[in-house]
C-alpha cells in the first residue's frame, strides 16, 4: 500500500493529459448518469460542464486521503455522508456506483496504459471507502 497514492496520482493524471480536466470531468458524469440516472435531478443546479472537473477532483482528494490519512479520511467521509441527506441521497449504492464509476473511466481513458498496479491500488482504494460508507449508515443512516 506504500506506493498507492503514487498508483492513484499517475492514473489520474494520465487520464488528465489524455482528455484535460475539465473533459475528464464531464466523461466522469456522463458516465455515472447513464448507470444512474434518477441522480441527475439532485445536480440540477450544478453545470456539470463547469465543475464536473472541480467536483472531480474534490472526490480523488477524498478517496487519497483514505491511504495518506486514513483517520481523517474516514471521518471526513463519514461527515460528508451525513451532509449529503440534505441532498436527498439516502442510498449508499450511488456512493458504491460513483468510486467504481471513477476506476472504470480512468481504465478506459488509459486503455492499453492501464495496468494492473493500477487495478490493485484503486481496487483497495475503493474496498476501503465502501467499508467507510456502510460504517457510516449503519452508524448515523
Ligand atoms: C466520495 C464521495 C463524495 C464526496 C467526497 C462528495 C463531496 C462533495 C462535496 C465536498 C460537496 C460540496 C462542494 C461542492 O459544492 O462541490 C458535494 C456536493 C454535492 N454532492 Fe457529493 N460527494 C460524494 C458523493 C456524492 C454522490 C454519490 C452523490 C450523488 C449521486 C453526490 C451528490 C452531490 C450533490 C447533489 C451535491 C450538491 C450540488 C453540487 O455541489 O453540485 N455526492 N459533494
Amino acid at each position: 500500500m506504500d506506493n498507492y497514492v503514487q498508483l492513484l496520482d499517475e492514473s489520474f493524471d494520465l487520464a488528465e493529459q489524455a482528455l484535460g480536466h475539465d473533459e475528464l470531468g464531464s466523461l466522469f458524469f456522463e458516465n455515472f448518469f447513464s448507470n444512474y440516472p434518477e441522480t441527475k435531478i439532485y445536480f440540477k443546479g450544478t453545470d456539470i460542464a463547469y465543475f464536473g472537473g472541480k467536483k472531480l477532483n474534490i472526490i480523488f482528494v477524498f478517496l487519497k486521503d483514505i491511504i495518506e490519512h486514513p483517520n481523517f479520511a474516514e471521518g471526513h467521509i463519514t461527515m460528508e455522508v451525513g451532509r449529503h441527506q440534505m441532498y436527498g441521497l439516502s442510498d449508499r449504492e450511488y456512493y458504491f456506483g460513483l468510486v467504481n464509476c471513477l476506476s472504470i473511466t480512468l481504465k478506459n481513458v488509459l486503455g492499453s496504459s492501464w495496468s494492473s498496479l493500477y487495478d490493485e491500488a484503486w481496487n483497495d482504494t475503493s474496498m476501503a471507502f465502501k467499508s467507510i460508507v456502510n460504517e457510516a449508515f449503519e452508524t448515523y443512516i
